[in-house]
């Protein structure tokens, strides 16, 4: 079977390994670089900058202490080109990933038609096609918008802004703060609402006032207009560089009426990745819902199963999630619970009408109340990368609830330096069904700062 993919991010790309590893013939069409927005200006970016800001506040940290002297000024286009060395290097290795897998990599840009993709001039005929040409950022329609950078820009900017403004308060908000305050920055994010909704209210306020300390953070604003030189809010005016934090938006605009679509753009699809046309399917942030590597990939590997007949559908339950500061701040599922996350977004508009979504939240809430559901939390361990913070109270913690009749874990959050690696294994334990009573014997290695074991252990007491 021909089978063509537009777009080569995390989603596209793992259609077409399972596509090669299926032996079927794919060819994957990229217009700029290979990685999609993960890899050449977002996961890993954030990644490279996040860890000098962990070294700059560890030095400062250990400086304060007395007990290492470190000198660590730097330079922040030093920092933001070797960054971009890296990145280079990472595309390399994914681009020779796909050819030595057998795919056929063409660089343009894919303009999807019933039956055939234009690229360079050049048609190319699919017995079935894969969208994955992720999201952008979104700018709202405030006067001056575009005069905000977003976060495709931070590694050009040309030194550390004396004074941040960020627009919107969400992930990228968060960690772009901690990165900028650690370097120096006098940063602001200016919140519409409540600063991280994604997180519950008490997690969002110890991050707000324990890993964003340095960071000003102002509730309810109305951002009326944004100049070169700051923001206009209905507070007055704000001088310094503003980064636009507002979400993402679907790339779908040019492929025009052949799949249905939603209000925001997104193509619409179902579990297993299928849209309106039986020919098409989509994968990743081009679907709406939230943005992570993770989920892009097992979508673009149920895309690819899928079009050759093998069904399978995407699990969106337990989804591990983290955020990038100090420490990692470490959850379950966007909405912190074992549910199909998904099943609140746009995603099953294909399956599910409203009065569907009514009733299965109906239950949902039946069901909660119906619970034994009990709370634990215990501050972070002292451990490789918290040994030294304990000293200033910095030790994090996990907060965990847990369905006493059941042993399920019903909601979890852990912020600490090995948060994220804890809670990807959480989250697979728990798909497979495991259950805290199962944690009784559970045996770590040695010093460590994971602390779910251990309020897993407590539980599986009851
Ligand atoms: C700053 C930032 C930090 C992030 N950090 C994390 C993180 O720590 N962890 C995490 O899980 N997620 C993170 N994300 C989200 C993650 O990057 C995305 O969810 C993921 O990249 C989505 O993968 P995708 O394949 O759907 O889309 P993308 O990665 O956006 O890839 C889409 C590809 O399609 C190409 N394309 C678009 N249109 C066309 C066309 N017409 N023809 C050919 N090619 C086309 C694009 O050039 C791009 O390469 C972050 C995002 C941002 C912006
Ligand atoms: N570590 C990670 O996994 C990671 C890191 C970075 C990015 N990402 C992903 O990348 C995507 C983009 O991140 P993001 O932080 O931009 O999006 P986000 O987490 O969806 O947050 C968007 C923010 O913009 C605000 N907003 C939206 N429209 C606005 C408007 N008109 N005026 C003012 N504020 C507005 C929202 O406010 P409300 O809260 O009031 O709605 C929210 O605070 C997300 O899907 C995220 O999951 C993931």
């Amino acid at each position: 079977m021909k089978v063509v993919i537009i777009g080569g991010g995390p989603a596209g790309r793992a259609s077409a390994l399972e596509l090669s590893r299926l032996n079927q013939e794919v060819t994957l069409i990229e217009k700029t670089h290979m990685g999609g927005t993960c890899l050449n200006e977002g996961c890993m970016m954030v990644c490279g900058l996040v860890d000098v800001a962990r070294f700059l506040n560890d030095a400062k940290r250990f400086n304060e202490m007395g007990i290492i002297d470190i000198k660590s000024d730097f330079t922040y286009k030093k920092v933001a080109n070797g960054v971009k060395e890296t990145l280079n290097k990472l595309r390399h290795v994914s681009e020779k990933e796909i050819l030595e897998a057998n795919v056929k990599l063409i660089y343009g840009e894919g303009i999807p038609y019933e039956g055939l993709v234009k690229v360079n001039k050049q048609e190319i005929k699919y017995d079935k096609l894969i969208i994955a040409t992720g999201a952008r950022s979104f700018y709202p329609p405030i006067n001056g918008a575009k005069n905000a950078i977003n976060y495709s820009d931070i590694l050009d900017l040309e030194e550390v802004p004396k004074r941040l403004i960020i627009v919107g308060s969400g992930v990228i908000a968060a960690e772009f703060a901690g990165v900028f305050s650690s370097m120096g920055s006098e940063v602001h994010i200016l919140c519409r609402n409540q600063f991280l909704n994604v997180l519950d209210p008490e997690i969002s306020k110890f991050v707000a006032n324990n890993l964003l300390e340095k960071v000003n953070i102002h509730r309810n604003v109305n951002v009326k207009e944004i100049n070169k030189d700051g923001v206009v809010t209905h507070d007055g005016k704000i001088n310094g560089k503003v980064l636009m934090a507002t979400g993402m938006i679907p790339n779908s605009e040019f492929v025009g009426d052949i799949v249905k679509k939603g209000s925001r753009g997104e193509i619409l699809v179902n579990n297993k990745m299928e849209t309106s046309n039986p020919h098409i399917y989509a994968a990743g942030d081009v679907v709406g819902g939230v943005g992570s590597t993770p989920i892009a990939r097992m979508e673009g590997v149920v895309a690819a199963r899928n079009v050759i007949g093998i069904s399978t559908q995407s699990d969106y339950r337990y989804i591990p999630h983290s955020i990038s500061l100090d420490y990692d701040v470490a959850f379950l599922g966007p909405e912190n619970v074992l549910s199909d996350s998904r099943e609140n977004s746009k995603k099953n508009k294909l399956q599910k009408n409203e009065n569907n979504k009514k009733e299965n939240e109906k239950e949902k809430n039946e069901n909660k109340e119906k619970k034994n559901i009990v709370t634990g939390k215990i501050p972070g361990t002292a451990g490789p990368g918290s040994f030294w913070k304990v000293l200033s109270s910095q030790t994090g913690f996990t907060h965990m609830e847990v369905d006493l009749d059941s042993g399920s874990l019903e909601k979890l959050y852990s912020i600490t330096p090995s948060a994220r690696h804890n809670m990807t294994y959480i989250s697979m334990l728990s798909k497979l069904g495991h259950k805290t009573y199962d944690f009784d014997n559970f045996i770590e290695s040695h010093p460590s700062t994971d602390s779910i074991y251990k309020l897993m252990r407590f539980f599986s007491k009851y």
